[in-house]
């Protein structure tokens, strides 16, 4: 039977398994959605960019290089840019051997095909809108299949859906175009923007590197775009000593490759 996330781990911080649990399986792959649920994540992360012929597909970087074999199945067409391949290019691609043989035959997926399979598993998802300036209205197109998929309804936009990205202008305009839906700002603005920045942003959500109590803290003084307090979820972070740690400045969040890791850490003695 399929995992059913909501069973998972609970309540805070959340576990959001980073690209799907992309420690265990290719990154952004529906195998990595599967492996997060497996897991008991109650959350995947992915990123999502668009295609020369204007589908959405769910892969992290600007080129399709690292992820996949395109530069053996289209040798001459170097960078090999996401934004200069069709869809149909693109699903000819292996995304799963670079990691491991098992994985052969795993592809980019579709946007759509990937909210189905969050969706199939009861999962929550952090969206990450990737690269937006190299995609004029990408906002707008992301909630048209969010929107078509079912994931703009009460039940999902109450909880089971957060857009972010490092572009604060992108998600002025997701809160602009539909201002019911929860965003998080990538990065780790001054204490002092916080207040401008809560006028569109629900979440700050900075790398653990530089993270301290007294940063958490001051993000959850400010109260978001909805009326509630700004909350943080923290990336990347897969050791349980970090994670022990960033959960006792009191995030709400934590982003991890490895799920399994961060959730026996979390649990306590
Ligand atoms: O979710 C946070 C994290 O994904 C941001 O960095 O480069 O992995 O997309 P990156
Ligand atoms: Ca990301």
């Amino acid at each position: 039977p399929v995992h059913d996330a909501r069973a998972g781990i609970g309540p805070r911080p959340e576990v959001i398994a980073h690209r799907g649990a992309s420690a265990q399986a290719p990154e952004n792959t529906l195998a990595a959605v599967d492996a997060a649920a497996g897991l008991g994540a109650r959350w995947v992360e992915n990123d999502v960019q668009r295609t020369k012929d204007g589908e959405l597909v769910v892969i992290h970087d600007d080129s399709l290089s690292r992820t996949t074999d395109v530069e053996e199945v289209f040798p001459g067409r170097a960078p090999w840019k996401v934004k200069d391949f069709t869809a149909a290019e693109i699903a000819r691609l292996d995304a799963g051997s670079w990691f491991g043989s098992a994985y052969a035959g795993a592809r980019v997926p579709t946007l759509k095909e990937y909210v189905r399979r969050v969706e199939r598993h009861h999962q929550k998802l952090l969206l990450e809108i990737k690269n937006p300036q190299l995609y004029p209205g990408i906002e707008q197109q992301t909630l048209k299949v969010l929107g078509n998929e079912g994931w703009l309804d009460r039940q999902h936009l109450t909880g089971r859906l957060i857009v972010q990205s490092f572009s604060a202008d992108t998600l002025r305009t997701v809160h602009d175009l539909k201002p019911a839906v929860t965003t998080g700002l990538l990065g780790k603005p001054s204490a002092t923007a916080l207040p401008g920045y809560a006028r569109f942003a629900d979440l700050i959500n900075p790398s653990y590197a530089s993270l301290s109590r007294d940063y958490v803290s001051a993000v959850h003084a400010v109260t978001g775009p909805h009326g509630r307090p700004l909350e943080v979820f923290v990336w990347t972070v897969d050791h349980a000593s970090v994670a022990r740690t960033v959960a006792g400045y009191g995030v709400d969040g934590i982003i991890t490759n490895r799920p399994d890791v961060v959730r026996r850490a979390l649990v306590r003695p």
